[in-house]
């Protein structure tokens, strides 16, 4: 990495300069009574640069065909194919051969957990957390059917970490399976997942990460992480909607997946069920290589040619050192504001930079309706992370209002945000 500038907590100003890439993403353009829109909504899914929407459009367009046939766009779209495999790779440092796709999360969680589940029976255990998405949990839950013992890790709702005391405990030898969240969608929470897979490894457990939500705000590696299957979304990392399955090449191996007969038998295809999102592998592609050009302003390249995945890795390191102040001033102006209450970890926990609150008086859905109509577009509810919510007493009262950062937020953004939550808590 190049030397960062001093950093200014207090201003929220980066330590780096990512301004370049706001020109990249057409939606930016968008007025609300001519003021522009602030999309803190990224936690949801991030805006899209326009690298990825040609991509799409591009393979609509000239390579739109179904796979293995004898002709040309079909021959491009198994390469498409081949090289979202790479890409998606390169992403979490991976082999090719380790790497599905699927609609989105959710479903190939299903598939997953479905072909799990076909070697668990009653006295079976499986572990997952009540910090994690719904998507993370469900999939597991429904195993109950089957008599195998569902048990979910505290969460300590004083800061939202997990509890590490319960989840040692919880963990035995019949534990199965190990799910578990990389980072909270709601309040930003990282776990420390490299502790929970040697958990599993130490049990013989399969491991399963929940990686959608930390995929924007840090750089993956499954090699080091040592996990059976990681999971994530390209939308939530500016590409299209499409799933992403990581399986460890023996743990996938063994999996039993339901498939068609004419399937083929081995990973990563022996999931995949039907037609792939073939533009959305595109668009995924395109989402990879836009990190790794930033990752290119950022990387010494003198010593030779970086690989995509360095790209990828100096990409991620950039985000993240972008969005660490701007995520602190977020936090320490909201804790300014009469009636504001901050979910979450502290600053400088291990988090990533979405940020959750309540605000006295008002209801998440009020918060995020006036802040939608001076354009400053934010999350309110739960967001599928049911069990946290409820835990933190906010299910009654409508969850929480979350603010998500991403590379194309400003400081100024940040400001004009704080401005209005203290207008909205002034005003009552
Ligand atoms: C942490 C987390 N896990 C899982 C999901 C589900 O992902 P998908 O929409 O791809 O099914 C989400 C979606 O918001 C999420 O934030």
């Amino acid at each position: 990495m190049s030397t960062p500038m001093p950093s200014s907590a207090s201003s929220g100003a980066p330590a780096i300069d990512l301004s370049f890439i706001r020109a990249e993403f057409p939606s930016l353009q968008l007025r609300i009574d001519g003021q522009p829109v602030s999309f803190f909504d990224g936690p949801g899914g991030t805006q899209v640069p326009k690298c990825v929407i040609d991509a799409v459009v591009r393979y609509l367009i000239f390579e739109n065909a179904n796979t293995h046939g004898a002709f040309l766009t079909s021959q491009k779209t198994d390469e498409i194919i081949e090289e979202g495999r790479r890409s998606m790779a390169d992403f979490l440092g991976a082999d090719p051969s380790e790497i599905a796709f699927g609609a989105n999360m959710t479903t190939l969680n299903y598939a997953l957990s479905r072909a799990i589940g076909r070697d668990l029976g009653p006295g079976d255990e499986i572990v997952i957390t009540d910090l994690d998405h719904e998507a993370n949990r469900g999939p597991w839950l429904d195993l109950a059917e089957l008599g195998v013992v569902i048990k979910s890790v505290r969460v300590n709702t004083e800061d939202c970490t997990l509890d590490m005391d319960d989840f040692e405990e919880k963990v035995g030898p019949k534990t199965r399976v190990i799910a578990c969240g990389y980072a909270s969608n709601a309040v930003g929470t990282v776990n420390d997942v490299k502790r929970v897979v040697e958990m599993g490894q130490e049990v013989g457990a399969i491991t399963v990460i929940d990686a959608v939500h930390y995929a924007l705000h840090g750089s993956i590696d499954v090699k080091n992480l040592g996990c059976d299957f990681l999971l994530c979304s390209a939308y939530k990392f500016f590409g299209p909607h499409l799933g992403v399955l990581y399986g460890r090449k023996d743990a996938f191996r063994s999996l039993k997946t339901y498939k068609l007969a004419p399937q083929e038998e081995a990973p990563p295809a022996k999931i995949e069920t039907g037609t792939l999102n073939h533009e959305g592998i595109a668009g995924a592609i395109a989402a990879v290589d836009f990190i790794s050009r930033i990752g290119e302003r950022f990387l010494d390249t003198s010593r030779g040619v970086p690989s995509r995945r360095d790209l990828v890795i100096a990409g991620m390191t950039a985000i993240e050192e972008y969005e660490k102040p701007m995520a602190k001033r977020l936090i320490e102006g909201l804790m300014q504001i009469r009636g504001v209450k901050v979910y979450g970890p502290p600053i400088d926990g291990p988090r990533t930079s979405t940020v959750s609150f309540t605000l006295e008086g008002k209801t998440p859905k009020e918060v995020a309706s006036d802040l939608g109509r001076r354009g400053i577009f934010v999350w309110d509810g739960d967001f599928y992370a049911t069990t946290l919510v409820k835990r933190l007493g906010l299910a009654e009262s409508g969850g929480l209002v979350r603010i998500g950062l991403a590379p194309y937020n400003t400081p100024e953004e940040v400001e004009r945000l704080l401005e209005a939550i203290e207008s909205i808590a002034i005003r009552g």
